[in-house]
């Protein structure tokens, strides 16, 4: 098993309303790219086996930068990691493309992870790679969903006609890293590869493209540490899980 992992990094960020792009943002004084990267390599499968080559999406104003602070990460981890830094595309789903275009020959497991997820711990990394290694060719991992979901209909200015209530039990919020055969993953991309354009059909995740070809997808259980920073709000909440103390 030869595992990668792409780190997508190349958002703006415009719902965290910074100038800087949101993986560039610090928490705890390092930037999110960073703890995500650090999670990636640290983590092992059960067999012992880590991430060899690291693939990070980046905006195009920010890949120096960005391959300065991850090209840190990888000169500190342990066994010889590649770095490839590559621009972004107009919505996650290119970026990954963009990543998967990439990846070296030998590579036969890929995950795909997101620096908006900064505090995945490297135990859940090992957790979906394990699955992947297990026979599932698509794993995500997903918590149970704690708020009562309703399907909505089109409404008017005031709100919304509620259309179902949809059973709690059986959905999952899901999160990153992802973990995929690279064939399943490449033949998911190849596929979808026209909704990338724009941010209406773009695939808010890998998996979601791989159900689309017809092949399962698997969900091991998720972890409350990978959330993802979107709002001002989650980066303060990241900030106080980290340091114990405010921004
Ligand atoms: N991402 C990416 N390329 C894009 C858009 C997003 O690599 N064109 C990455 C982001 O950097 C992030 C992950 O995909 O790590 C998840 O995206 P999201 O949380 O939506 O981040 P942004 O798109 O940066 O934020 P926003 O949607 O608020 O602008
Ligand atoms: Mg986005």
């Amino acid at each position: 098993m030869t595992i990668a992992a792409v780190l997508t990094a190349a958002g703006s960020g415009s719902r965290l309303g910074r100038e800087l792009p949101k993986a560039v943002v610090p928490v705890a004084g390092t930037p999110l790219v960073v703890h995500a990267a650090r999670a990636l390599l640290a983590a092992r499968a059960s067999d012992g086996t880590g991430v060899t080559q690291l693939v990070v999406t980046a905006p195009a104003a920010h890949l120096d930068a960005i391959a300065t602070l991850v090209g840190a990460v990888v000169d500190d981890a342990s066994g010889d990691v590649r770095l490839d830094v590559v621009g972004g595309g107009r919505t996650r789903q290119e970026s990954v493309a963009a990543g998967l275009a990439e990846l070296l020959d030998d590579v036969d497991v890929v995950l795909v992870h997101d620096a908006a997820r900064p505090f995945a711990p490297p135990e859940l990394v090992s957790r979906v790679v394990d699955a992947v290694r297990a026979g599932h060719a698509a794993v995500v991992p997903g918590l149970p969903v704690v708020d009562t979901v309703k399907r909505v209909g089109a409404g008017d200015r005031t709100g919304r006609p509620v259309i179902e209530t949809v059973p709690r039990a059986d959905l999952v919020a899901v999160q990153t890293p992802q973990g995929f055969a690279r064939d399943v993953l490449e033949r998911a991309h190849a596929v979808g590869w026209g909704r990338g354009a724009h941010e209406a059909t773009a695939a808010s995740d890998d998996a979601g493209l791989v159900e689309a070809t017809g092949v399962a997808v698997w969900v091991v259980p998720g972890d409350e540490r990978a959330a993802k920073v979107t709002t001002a709000r989650d980066l303060l909440v990241a900030q106080a899980l980290t340091t114990g103390g405010p921004a």
